[in-house]
Formats: structure tokens, C-alpha cells, sequence
């Protein structure tokens, strides 16, 4: 099967190197198609040229936040994005392959994907560097899972982090309403209850989430200031006419 990987991905200084990153991982992975989900009105020229140059199937959406919540904290990062991808696949009716959520500043081992290529409905798997425990992930006994480890459990019945299950796209068309909420902190509760999942079906990945193969790493984010430019310059340009 084809592993769907759905990257959320917003319009900041970090964007191009994260996004170069990811693909150069990507480039490794047979069988994928990479859907690119923009946080921004229209598809932009850099981005569908820097998708252009790695080579690997894509396809580019324009998934914005709706302005009613871009200025809710927290805000709901990445909704608008996986929404949009879940409606892609929906419009297509493509319920042959592997659904998975990978932001764009994660880490992921290449072993990930040989690992969720074969889930038959969810399957599950430790992620590094979560909040303070700095885990997230299943408690398995006698290969299945139990229980979970999670530093904010809350009152969620799948208390994982996006990075840390797959699904089955066969085994989503079940459900039609499944869906993604605006809902901050409780996005993949919501998602796999809305897929009707169940303990005993959760198939544990990575020896048995022994193994961490995804990492939620974050990149130090610096917003851009306000450029000053040297007298020199300033007159320079509007020698040229540019002012
Ligand atoms: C954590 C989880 O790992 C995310 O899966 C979850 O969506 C997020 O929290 C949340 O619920 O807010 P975290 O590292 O805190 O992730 O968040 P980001 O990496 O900043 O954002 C998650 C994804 O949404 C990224 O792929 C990012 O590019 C995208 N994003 C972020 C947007 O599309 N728009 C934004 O305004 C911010
Ligand atoms: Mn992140």
C-alpha cells in the first residue's frame, strides 16, 4: 500500500528548511505520496517550486486556518490542514493505503515506514521528546496495548500524540463522519474516537513500542523584525528608481 503522509506546514522564516528536511527523508521512502498541506489562502510559487525539485509525488493544498480562530490561544495548529487532506482522499474515494500525520518539524527514522506500512486498521507507536516525560506512547502487555504513558493525559481516551499512530484508509471508509475538530490538545482523541476505535484493535509497532522512531522535535522560532537598512543602500535603490 501507499503511505499517505499528511504534512501540515505555515508560512514562517522556518518553513523552507523544515520542509527541505522532511523531504530528504522522504526521497528514501518507496510507495509515498506526500500531501502538503499550506496554511495560506492560495498555493505559492516558492512552494511549488521547492516541491518540484525533490521528486517525490505530491500534492499542494491551501488549507487556512479559518480567521475565526487565528487568534485563539492556543490555536488549533494544523487542523484546517489535516482537514483538508481528509477531504482530498474522501473527494478521491482512495481507501487503498496508509493514512499517517507528520508535521513538518518531526523526526522521523526511516524504519517508521516499513513499520505502518503494514497496519491492517491502527497501529501505534512510541514518540520521543514529548513534554516533560519526553515519551508518549502505548503500554503494551503480552503484545497488546493497555494502557498509555503521556505527560497530559487529561481526561482523553487516546491520550497520543499525532506523530504516534496510522490508519488504515480501508478501515477509515468505515466511517464516514471521521474527522478532526478545532479542538486544541484534543485533536487525535477526537479523530480516533471518530473512527470508532477500539483497545483490543490497536496494532503496537516498533517492538513493541519498545523502539522510538519519531521524535517531536522543535525548531527554535524567531518571528522576522523589522528590517533597518543603511543609509548607503537607501540611497543606492532609489538611484535605481526602486523607490
Ligand atoms: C503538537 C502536536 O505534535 C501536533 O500534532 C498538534 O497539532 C499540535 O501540538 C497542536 O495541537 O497544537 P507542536 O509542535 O506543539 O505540536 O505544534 P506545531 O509543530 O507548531 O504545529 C503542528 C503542525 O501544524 C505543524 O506541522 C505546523 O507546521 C502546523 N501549523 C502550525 C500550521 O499549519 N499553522 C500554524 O499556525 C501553526
Ligand atoms: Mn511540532
Amino acid at each position: 500500500p501507499v503511505i499517505y503522509f499528511v504534512t501540515p506546514t505555515y508560512p514562517r522564516r522556518e518553513q523552507i528548511p523544515e520542509l527541505t528536511r522532511l523531504a530528504y527523508t522522504l526521497m528514501h521512502v518507496a510507495r509515498l505520496h506526500w500531501i502538503v498541506a499550506n496554511d495560506h489562502d492560495t498555493c505559492t510559487q516558492y512552494l511549488i517550486e521547492l516541491l518540484l525539485r525533490f521528486g517525490i509525488p505530491y500534492t499542494h493544498l491551501a488549507s487556512p486556518m479559518p480567521s475565526k480562530f487565528r487568534n485563539n490561544k492556543p490555536a488549533p495548529r494544523g487542523v484546517a490542514n489535516r482537514r483538508a487532506a481528509l477531504q482530498w482522499l474522501r473527494q478521491r474515494n482512495i481507501t487503498n493505503g496508509i493514512l499517517y500525520f507528520g508535521d513538518d518539524d518531526n523526526t522521523y527514522d526511516l524504519k517508521l515506514f516499513s513499520e505502518i506500512r503494514e497496519t491492517q486498521r491502527v497501529s501505534m507507536f512510541p514518540v520521543g521528546l514529548i513534554a516533560d516525560y519526553a515519551v508518549s506512547g502505548p503500554v503494551v502487555c503480552k503484545g497488546k496495548v493497555v494502557a498509555f504513558l503521556d505527560s497530559w493525559v487529561a481526561d482523553r481516551r487516546w491520550p497520543v500524540d499525532m506523530a504516534g499512530f496510522a490508519v488504515n484508509l480501508a478501515y477509515m471508509a468505515q466511517y464516514p463522519n471521521a474527522n478532526m475538530p478545532y479542538k486544541p490538545g484534543y485533536e487525535e482523541d477526537l479523530f480516533l474516537r471518530s473512527i470508532g476505535l477500539r483497545m483490543d484493535q490497536i496494532e503496537p509497532r516498533g517492538s513493541n513500542c519498545t523502539e522510538i522512531l519519531v521524535w517531536h522535535t522543535q525548531t527554535k522560532n524567531k518571528k522576522a523584525p523589522t528590517v533597518r537598512f543603511s543609509r548607503e543602500y537607501l540611497d543606492e535603490r532609489s538611484n535605481l528608481g526602486a523607490l
